[in-house]
């Protein structure tokens, strides 16, 4: 019989390892994972039994398990009933202090966490009492290996974090971290010097408890053992989750210590767990920090928790660092975490590409876009959370958070493309959302980056933050000029700003040269098929005409590149289409190329990219939507022109542009061409070559939106009470300090006290009644209730009052046989002015209108006879306001939708654009949510409420009710969610539970990223939700302190110590 069939070995050692069931373990010798191996085991007949199993160990699944596999470890001939057996025998002999040496020195050992050396073990082998033949046979089944024994008591995850964290410290090779952690000094039999070893033994204490132990039997201890065995390894949850959890929440607390104690010590990943890094390399394939990102990381400013902006070329690597920081807020400093981004499709991508951190750190990822994000956020108490949020959600958080005094609670805010601060009225509200933190937040910190800064110092000054700057770009990135047909390569250093580089090679035909002038059939086949391209064109329509004209001229062989692939597209495309297929998209998909802009629905745009990010489609026409942040392969990008619409480039949204080229992991090389013509020459210098422009701050010219809107939030959120607090807090602004510099006409304070008097004629602040003598600059304000309406409803100043005169008008004969007089009510005022309806479909529209339908046209004061008029073309005498008659077509663009949820039908019959009707709900959603919260605040408007909450819904997800659980998960648009559910996926913990394989295999044109992307979603939303629910139970179960008759314990101790 071999040795090793006659030892009992419980390593915990591995993951696998500790799974096996005891029986495994009592009758095994070391195992291999995947060995054959022939094991003996006692038959209930007493006789052993041979049999052969693979010891290829399946993966845990959970609580399952049967640990004896019917093996009754207590019953006559067991194992156990041998020992006992044997355990009296032996006490009864002279030898049997033998034994109790055995168990003392087990216990000994045990006690002082160290492993006893194999000279230890061959001592006990070769003692007498092994000679007797009951000991032979016990040894046959149980040589007891004491260093093995030892980790018998020790859980599971125990002795597994034991093994992390030496493997963790070895990683780190460096002393003083090993010495960090209390149970590094776990090492391997042969790791251990036997002088240190005899040394701990000789310095023991001994206990009395090892005394007890002695006079306990070993059958008992054996039992109790067995026992906690079989108690530990019949989980509730994985056992293998459990162990993960385990060692991350140690690995943390390391890391958490680390980085209070400030030294220089990093921890296995940036004081984050080692983890981390390994979900880097899994998800992100990142396998290795770019040397500025290991240097921006151990900044001494962050280190000291400054504010930070750092800016460095597109395609740097900026977004890596932010997530570093942001883990480690979340994971060590336990704190939530807001990060900022330009755009919802953005804002979703995060949370795709986040998810899978949070569910294995143990972090929320919260989404804050369109009509998601609870204001204020729950507050938990157990994980933290990563609220994503594009610029308008993020503001109405913070807003929520400081009205609640917890704005404390944010320990870092990144703000990705910073540059937006200088951006028109989402400019004017990042800047109050990140002012508003530095006044009231002491502790957060601010982390701003961008790829085109350039005024840094002002911004530095208002963020109070260092800066940090690098011009690595990892995929060189070369920009060159087409001037006719010479192609130049931009040069700073040459007089012209470019210099001559080559003549494009094309044999263009009189036609092709009257269709294209721009060659640029000559510029995208050099690159396409097998690279992709990107042509950013100055209007949507240019973007589908350069698309179909390019298509015209390809040979047929563009035709055969991935063929199938993008036949299956197609076939995609139409299903996210409704059915329908885009003419244009329809001729130029089999080509590999399309256009992308903001006429197409987001679905389409959403499969779109995904087709070209796999190089189904080699060349997407463009609008500058795809210009910012996008990260999506171009080997080249051409600016067809050097305009947006009809506004000449400026230098940063180029920079932009040309930035999509060559991003690192996804393109070797990089080059952009703009094509220029003769007249624009001349600016072209300027374009490639000065500065980038300066950001200023929009709060002063977006006076609704800007600053009355910041002036009235500081007296609402009690952040100010008077001008001269007023004053204060708008020095420190973006705009305080460049009105300092610029001293323009107007003083900061007069600009003040202008917007402070406004915002008391519309009736939003007043005068408090105590304090109307007082000089004006302490005269405290008070809010009014409609300005708290406002406030809430995070309105536009300038429609505050027309929605509160239209929401009174409505109270007087409010129609509800329908949802359209509630959908004019809250169809969004500023996408009015916009509008110019097509006055045949008015009239064909209105004549569907039911008759209680019509009267809401009448109410609202369009009359059947003006559209009438207006269809025929007839002169109107009589004067109507046109953004009544405006809303009322926007109104029944919406009640259209709502009835039909088809947005292709809807833009067909309406003539727009499917892109801008989609836009149009989603605006509306937005909207209908803020007058819901403005009603919310005024009782009068009692009644709009339910009404509202149940039409914000409608708008929200305006497609069948069944789809709209599969809706909340990120990334879930309406394609999907039908085709899910006809899968049988019908609520998020179908697809939270469900496997990413069997998905890809039962869905169409659902790719391996995207499946896992949607499960972690789910996973990470029903999380959300029960921890939120498990919150409310507690808050529920919680006995309130103050219950009258009773004293609470504090308020004991209160007494007491008075
Ligand atoms: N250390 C790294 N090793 C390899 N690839 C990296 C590394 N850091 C970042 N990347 C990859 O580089 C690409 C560009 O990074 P990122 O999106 O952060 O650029 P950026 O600096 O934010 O550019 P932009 O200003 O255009 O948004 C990404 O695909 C990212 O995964
Ligand atoms: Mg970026």
């Amino acid at each position: 019989m071999e040795d090793s069939g006659s030892v009992i070995r419980r390593r915990v050692s591995t993951r696998k390892r500790s799974r096996r069931s005891l029986r495994e373990t009592a009758a095994a010798g070391p195992l291999e994972p995947g060995q054959e191996q022939e094991r003996e085991e006692e038959g209930t007949d007493g006789r052993r039994r041979r049999r052969s199993e693979s010891l290829e160990l399946p993966e845990y699944d959970g609580s399952e398990e049967d640990m004896f596999d019917g093996y009754d470890s207590f019953a006559e001939n067991s194992f156990l009933a041998q020992v006992d057996v044997l355990e009296q025998k032996y006490m009864q002999s002279p030898e049997h202090g033998i034994i109790e040496k055995l168990y003392s020195k087990s216990t000994e050992t045990r006690e002082f966490d160290v492993i006893a050396t194999d000279s230890d073990l061959t001592e006990v082998k070769t003692r007498d009492y092994c000679n007797s033949p009951e000991t032979l046979r016990l040894q046959e089944n149980v040589t007891i290996e004491p260093g093995d024994d030892l980790l018998c008591d020790v859980p599971c995850s125990q002795a597994l974090y034991i093994e992390k964290v030496k493997d963790s410290s070895n990683d780190l090779n460096n002393p003083s971290a090993k010495e960090s952690y209390p149970l590094s000094s776990h090492q391997t039999l042969n790791d251990i010097p036997v002088e240190q070893l005899q040394e701990k033994k000789n310095s023991s204490p001994k206990h009395t408890e090892s005394d007890l132990n002695r006079r306990r039997s070993l059958k008992d201890r054996l039992k109790s053992a067995m026992t906690g065995n079989a108690k530990a390894q019949t989980p509730k949850f994985s056992k293998r989750k459990q162990l993960k959890e385990a060692i991350l929440s140690e690995e943390i607390n390391v890391a958490k210590k680390t980085l209070e104690s400030s030294s220089d010590d990093l921890g296995p990943f940036y004081s984050l767990p080692s983890k981390v890094r390994d979900l880097f390399v899994q998800y992100k394939g990142i396998k290795k920090l770019y040397d500025w990102q290991h240097t921006c990381l151990t900044l001494t400013c962050l280190q000291q928790r400054k504010n930070l902006i750092y800016s460095l070329p597109t395609s740097g690597g900026k977004t890596l660092v932010a997530e570093i920081l942001m883990l480690q807020e979340l994971l060590c400093r336990q704190k939530n975490v807001l990060m900022i981004l330009p755009y919802v499709a953005i804002v979703q991508e995060k949370i795709s590409s986040l998810s899978n951190f949070g569910i294995e750190l143990g972090f929320f990822v919260e989404e804050y876009a369109g009509s998601k994000g609870r204001v204020p956020p729950i507050k938990r108490r157990g994980k933290k959370s990563l609220y994503i949020a594009t610029i308008e959600k993020g503001h109405g958080l913070v807003n929520s958070l400081i009205e609640e005094g917890r704005i404390n609670e944010l320990g870092l805010v990144v703000v990705d493309e910073l540059h937006m601060i200088g951006e028109g009225s989402r400019g004017a509200i990042l800047e109050i959302t990140l002012a508003k933190i530095l006044y009231t937040s002491k502790t957060t910190q601010i982390i701003g980056m961008s790829a085109t800064l350039n005024n840094v110092e002002e911004l530095q000054e208002f963020l109070n933050a260092e800066y940090y700057t690098s011009k690595f770009r990892p995929v060189e990135l070369k920009e060159y000029l087409k001037i006719n047909d010479t192609i130049y390569e931009v040069d700073i250093k040459a007089e012209k700003g470019y210099t001559f580089s080559r003549l494009l090679k094309c044999k263009y035909s009189d036609h092709l040269k009257k269709m294209d002038p721009d060659h640029l059939v000559a510029l995208v086949t050099e690159v396409i098929p097998n690279y992709s391209c990107l042509v950013f064109c100055p209007t949507k329509k240019n973007c589908e005409n350069v698309a179909d004209m390019i298509c015209k001229f390809l040979n047929k062989d563009y035709l055969k590149h991935r063929e199938k692939e993008k036949c299956d597209f197609l076939k995609n495309l139409k299903n996210v289409s409704n059915g329908s297929l885009c003419p244009v998209l329809k001729r130029t998909v089999p080509f590999g190329i399309a256009y992308h802009h903001s006429g197409l629905t987001s679905d389409e745009r959403k499969v779109l990219e995904e087709a070209y990010a796999t190089g189904v489609l080699c060349l997407l026409t463009c609008t500058s939507t795809l210009a910012a942040g996008v990260n999506l392969p171009a080997r080249r990008v051409i600016l067809r022109a050097p305009y947006i619409a009809t506004q000449f480039l400026k230098r940063n949204q180029y920079q932009q542009m040309i930035g999509r080229a060559g991003r690192a992991g996804i393109d070797t090389v990089g080059e952009s061409i703009l094509i220029l013509q003769e007249k624009d020459k001349h600016l072209v210098l300027n374009l490639v070559n000065s500065p980038l422009e300066n950001c200023y701050s929009h709060l002063g010219q977006e006076i609704t939106k800007g600053i009355q809107s910041l002036l009235l939030s500081l007296i609402g959120l009690k952040i100010a009470k008077n001008l001269e607090g007023i004053y204060h807090f708008m020095c420190a602004t973006f705009f305080g300090i460049q009105q300092k510099r610029l001293s323009e006409e107007k003083s900061l304070w007069e600009i003040c006290r202008k917007a402070l008097a406004s915002l008391m004629e519309k009736g939003l602040l007043q005068k408090r009644s105590v304090c109307k003598n007082e000089e004006e600059s302490q005269c405290e304000l008070q809010i009014t209730k409609l300005g708290q309406a406002s406030l809430k409803g995070t309105l536009d100043l300038a429609y505050c009052g027309t929605l509160y005169k239209d929401l009174k008008k409505g109270l007087e004969g409010l129609v509800l046989e329908s949802y359209l007089h509630l959908i004019y009510l809250t169809t969004p005022y500023d996408m009015v002015s916009q509008c110019r309806p097509d006055w045949m479909i008015y009239l064909r529209q209105f004549d569907h209108l039911n008759s209680g339908e019509q009267k809401v046209a009448a109410i609202v004061g369009v009359s059947e006879s003006f559209i009438t008029k207006k269809a025929s073309g007839q002169a109107i005498k009589k004067d109507v306001d046109r953004n009544i008659v405006n809303r009322l077509y926007l109104s029944l663009v919406l009640f259209t939708l709502l009835k039909e949820t088809n947005v292709w039908r809807v833009s067909e019959k309406f003539n727009m654009s499917r892109g801008y009707v989609q836009n149009l709900l989603n605006g509306a959603a937005s909207f209908c949510s803020c007058v819901l919260h403005f009603c919310e605040e005024l009782e009068e408007f009692w009644v709009y409420r339910a009404l509202l909450t149940e039409l914000t819904k409608k708008l929200s997800y305006c497609v069948k009710a069944d789809l709209v659980p599969l809706m909340e998960i990120t990334g879930v648009l309406e394609s999907r969610a039908k085709q899910l559910y006809d899968a049988g996926y019908k609520t998020v913990t179908h697809l939270a539970n469900a496997d990413p394989e069997v998905l890809i295999r039962t869905i169409n044109h659902l790719s391996r990223r995207q499946a896992k992307q949607i499960v972690s979603s789910a996973k990470m939303l029903l999380n959300e939700k029960a921890e939120a629910l498990q919150e409310e139970v507690e808050d529920l179960l919680r006995p309130p302190s103050d219950i009258p008759g009773t004293t609470t314990p504090s308020s004991k101790n209160h007494e007491l110590t008075q």
